[in-house]
């Protein structure tokens, strides 16, 4: 079956992005949060960054109209009913995404896929809540994704070869790198990146060096682009405590323990940049 129209759920940082490269790539987008603001939010977004697009030469004025004419935003979930593929990137909490993969296994037809951008949620128990957990898997992007050249494509137990083959070649027509991965809380990518964000905090909280300080050392020492608490305040301090809490809970080691800096600075509000502050102020 070919796949024309995509579902995607959750129009925050990912859902934007991941509708983004969907509709410049030339399939058709139905883009669901709960609100209409969240919505707004997101084509605001979009076009901006089309708009860079545009500026780089990267693609053309009328490309970018195209594209937004592409993107359906709604907030009624039965508009999904028609996808032929449908991704849900919507907040980093088992209850959220088990309340949306239980509903779209009885909203949309049998035979499409269902996937997840979970950064860290366990792509078996997705699926397990489905009548088709063959046809479930994680398509991971990247942080920003119309940027951005990774997919980890996520095999659950159930996950069929077919299923897998076809989440690669979406990935590559999109443009993306996919690389296999199997399930285990993290993954690979947040498995080894959120520890290390973890710990800078607690070197912040600790007094060893100031955030700036801690960023310039991973910088000029180990040649990253951005420092991991530069990283943490653009992936969300609140997304970076639920993956923190997905990989305790699912690997059971105490090393995994997010930092109490953390917590507290999600209790106060300070998301990182979505928020104007976090490690910095934006
Ligand atoms: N932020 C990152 O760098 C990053 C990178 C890779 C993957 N992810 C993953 O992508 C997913 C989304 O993360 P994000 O950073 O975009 O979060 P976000 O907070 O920016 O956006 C989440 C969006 O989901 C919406 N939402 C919540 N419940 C919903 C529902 N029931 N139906 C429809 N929409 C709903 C919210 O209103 C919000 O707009 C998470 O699973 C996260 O782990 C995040």
């Amino acid at each position: 079956m070919a796949i024309q129209q995509v579902g995607v759920i959750g129009a925050g940082t990912m859902g934007n992005g991941i509708a983004h490269v969907f509709a410049r790539t030339g399939f058709s987008v139905v883009l669901c949060d709960v609100e209409r603001r969240f919505l707004d939010r997101a084509l605001e977004t979009i076009t901006r960054n089309l708009d860079r697009e545009v500026t780089k030469n990267k693609i053309t004025l009328d490309d970018k109209a195209t594209a937004l004419k592409r993107i359906q935003p709604v907030t009624d979930r039965a508009k999904l009913a028609d996808c032929d593929f449908v991704i849900e990137a919507a907040t980093e909490k088992f209850e959220v995404k088990a309340e949306i993969f239980r509903d779209l296994d009885r909203l949309t037809r049998p035979e499409i896929i269902l996937a997840s951008n979970t950064s860290s949620i366990s792509i078996t128990k997705l699926a397990a809540l489905t009548k088709r957990p063959e046809r479930v898997i994680g398509m991971h992007f990247m942080n920003p994704v119309p940027v951005m050249k990774l997919v980890e494509v996520i095999r659950g137990l159930a996950t069929s070869p077919d299923t897998f083959t076809t989440v690669r070649e979406l990935s590559l027509k999109l443009e993306k790198t996919p690389v296999e991965v199997n399930d285990a809380p993290g993954f690979v990518s947040n498995r080894v990146l959120m520890p290390l964000i973890n710990e800078a905090i607690y070197a912040v909280m600790e007094g060893v060096a100031t955030p700036e300080a801690i960023d310039e050392v991973f910088k000029l020492g180990m040649a990253h682009p951005m420092g991991p608490l530069t990283l943490a305040d653009f992936i969300g301090l609140d997304v970076c405590l639920d993956i923190m809490r997905v990989m305790e809970a699912g690997l059971g080691d105490p090393k995994y323990r997010p930092c109490p800096l953390l917590i507290k600075m999600v209790d106060a509000g300070w998301l990182g940049r979505k928020s104007g502050r976090g490690f910095y102020k934006y």
